[in-house]
């Protein structure tokens, strides 16, 4: 939520700045904004919207100095404007602060200020840090001093960048909740929200963490916590390559990641399904493996698409390892005192493994005595550092906001881990191996889903003005019903709930009428006569009725309008392949919508704030 991008070094920071927001869009675009340090003032530019009009506005040579930090902004404290954009100043102008995550006490602490006679020009609670870190530079002891003591009368979350004219070439970061990351250059530092903003510049970096702050400058860089314990920093080598976080000529971030799923639930698979040896090798699982074998009641976290992730591993692990299982939006579950008890294992799932929500759910787990695992794709994310175990997803970065090849990659490591804690406790009924070349199989069965393309856009072409989409599923498909809805809210704003099949008649019948499209999954399973019941339900009200069926159906046809066929696969493995035409179904319907399919409205790609 929010990006941020710092330079110190010798080279032009506008440029650097600029071009490593442009990188973090995705986390917010409401406004942009940048300061430079030049000639002994900062300057500063903010523009509302996205970073290329940020970029345009920059006047040729007026913002010129090696000192710098940039941000773009998802609103939370006052709407998208310009005076609400960061950086903030103090006063005096002379002290800038960017700012992601949530001041909680900004309003007693800027009544405080105001009374004190601080003039305050916008609706953030980020300002209240230039103005407090102004008044306590004001008793001496310099910028350090200045923004440790601001930062010990702050509640709430911050990543953060100071940088003052008063001691021009450094910047202070800090961090508490939101995460920032350091990269180290030639001659030159840089600071960003997430590393993709730095990896044209280097591949060194290291993590802040809750509690420390740096102070950097050209010249060296050092680390410490909040109460001015010098610490030394591990630096470590980013895995990814500037390629994976470019659109390499679809014409959306979104399109591309679409596509990329057959090499992502590869990349999940790989060296973990052994199929000839009969094995499945977890090794981030290794020094919990007994936990989880034995646990008494496995509890899945997550947000949005993570969530529904859950909801699929929720009965994988109990159907077929025959573990208790509950999930739960993290939001929910850190608020209602959840009761732990020896034995409970809990998985947070989380994509960006940033989630504020997610994190703070994992800590209060964690604080109860759970054994804390994670399922995150984001390597040395702060759920990945702060969990005692688990399984990177390696879906490569994921920058369109609505998450596509993180869900499929969740749902592999979900199906992997499944399968070895149900091998182990001697619980397939099934032939292991079956269901391990099963699995292997997934890739290229995805591949084949995604060459029936376009007549998925076709089909998106004459839906694409309903008003309304009902999504219905069953067993491991209604999560996919969810999804399938969700995707379309986040990026056609088209109104869309996904419902369990069999309960639409104790309500959501009432909507269906000739202008409904009702997207129904009916994969030949155990329950496909059930479901097969529901659509006869929907048929029989004149519902639109747009069908995933297998390509070995030959009933759905006579009722439904459409049919997007997927080759048939083991039950659980099912949504794997049925959420890809879902996908593609929300996408096309965007784009002949016109909306932003990569930056849809009031979202943001990590959501940092509660
Ligand atoms: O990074 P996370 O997986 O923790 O994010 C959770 C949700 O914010 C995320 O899945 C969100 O719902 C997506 N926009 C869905 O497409």
């Amino acid at each position: 939520m929010c990006g941020i991008v710092g330079y110190v070094g010798s080279r032009e920071a506008a440029p650097i700045i600029v071009e490593g927001l442009k990188r973090l869009e995705y986390r917010g675009y409401d406004s942009a904004g940048l300061a430079v340090q030049r000639g002994g003032r900062i300057v500063t530019l903010k523009k509302v919207g996205k970073v290329s009009h940020l970029e345009s506005a920059l006047p040729a040579g007026a913002i010129t100095g090696s000192v710098g930090m940039g941000h773009t902004r998802w609103a939370t404290h006052g709407e998208p404007s310009e005076v609400n954009a960061h950086p903030h100043l103090d006063c005096s102008g002379s002290i800038a602060v960017i700012h992601n995550g949530v001041i909680e006490n900004y309003s007693s602490l800027k009544k405080k200020l105001i009374a004190g006679g601080h003039q305050f020009l916008s609706e953030t609670d980020t300002e209240v840090l230039s103005h407090l870190i102004e008044e306590l530079h004001k008793a001496g002891g310099g910028l350090e001093q200045a923004v440790r003591k601001a930062l010990h009368q702050v509640k709430g979350t911050y990543g953060i960048v100071v940088m003052s004219s008063h001691e021009p070439r450094k910047l202070i970061v800090a961090r508490k909740g939101s995460p920032l990351v350091i990269g180290f250059g030639e001659g030159e530092y840089l600071i960003a929200s997430d590393p993709s903003a730095l990896i044209r510049h280097t591949r060194k970096v290291t993590y802040m963490e809750d509690g420390e702050y740096a102070v950097i400058s050209a010249e060296g860089i050092s680390t410490k916590t909040l109460d001015d314990v010098t610490i030394q920093k591990s630096v470590e080598e980013l895995s990814f390559e500037l390629d994976q976080i470019e659109r390499g000529g679809f014409e959306h971030f979104m399109l591309k990641e679409i596509h990329e799923q057959p090499e992502t639930i590869r990349n999940a698979l790989r060296g973990r399904l052994q199929v000839e040896e009969g094995e499945v090798k977890l090794g981030g699982l290794e020094q919990m493996r007994e936990k989880l074998i034995s646990a008494r009641r496995i509890i899945l976290l997550g947000c949005g698409t993570s969530w529904h992730a859950g909801l699929v591993g929720e009965y994988m692990l109990e159907q077929i390892a025959g573990i208790p299982t509950e999930v739960e939006y993290a939001s929910e579950f850190r608020y209602r005192s959840p009761v732990i008890q020896q034995g409970d294992v809990v998985i947070a799932i989380s994509q960006s493994g940033e989630t504020a929500d997610t994190l703070a759910a994992l800590r209060e787990a964690k604080a109860k005595g759970a054994t804390v695992l994670g399922i995150v794709n984001v390597v040395g994310s702060t759920i990945a550092r702060e969990t005692q175990g688990g399984v990177y997803i390696h879906a490569g970065p994921e920058i369109g906001v609505a998450s596509t090849k993180a869900f499929t990659s969740q749902l592999t490591v979900l199906a992997l881990v499944t399968l070895m804690v149900a091998r182990a406790k001697g619980l397939l009924h099934v032939d292991y191996k079956l269901l391990m070349k099963e699995l292997d199989a997934l890739p290229e069965k995805v591949g084949k889903v995604l060459d029936g393309a376009a007549r998925i856009r076709e089909i998106a072409g004459e839906l694409k003005n309903a008003r309304n989409f009902l999504y219905l599923g069953r067993g491991a498909n209604f999560p996919v019903a969810l999804e399938g809805a969700l995707k379309l809210k986040e990026i056609s704003y088209i109104h869309a709930e996904g419902y369990p099949a069999a309960e639409m008649k104790h309500g959501p019948i009432a909507l269906i009428d000739e202008h409904m499209p009702v997207v129904c999954i009916v994969p030949k399973d155990a329950i496909y006569e059930k479901v097969m019941s529901n659509v006869q339900e929907v048929k029989a009200r004149r519902g639109r009725i747009l069908a995933v069926a297998n390509e070995d159906d030959d009933d759905i046809g006579h009722l439904a309008e459409f049919v997007i066929r997927v080759p048939r696969t083991f039950g659980f493995f099912g949504p794997i392949l049925n959420v890809i035409p879902l996908q593609l179904l929300a996408y096309y319907i965007a784009v002949a919508r016109g909306t932003n399919v990569d930056q849809p409205r009031n979202l943001a790609k990590s959501v940092t704030v509660e």
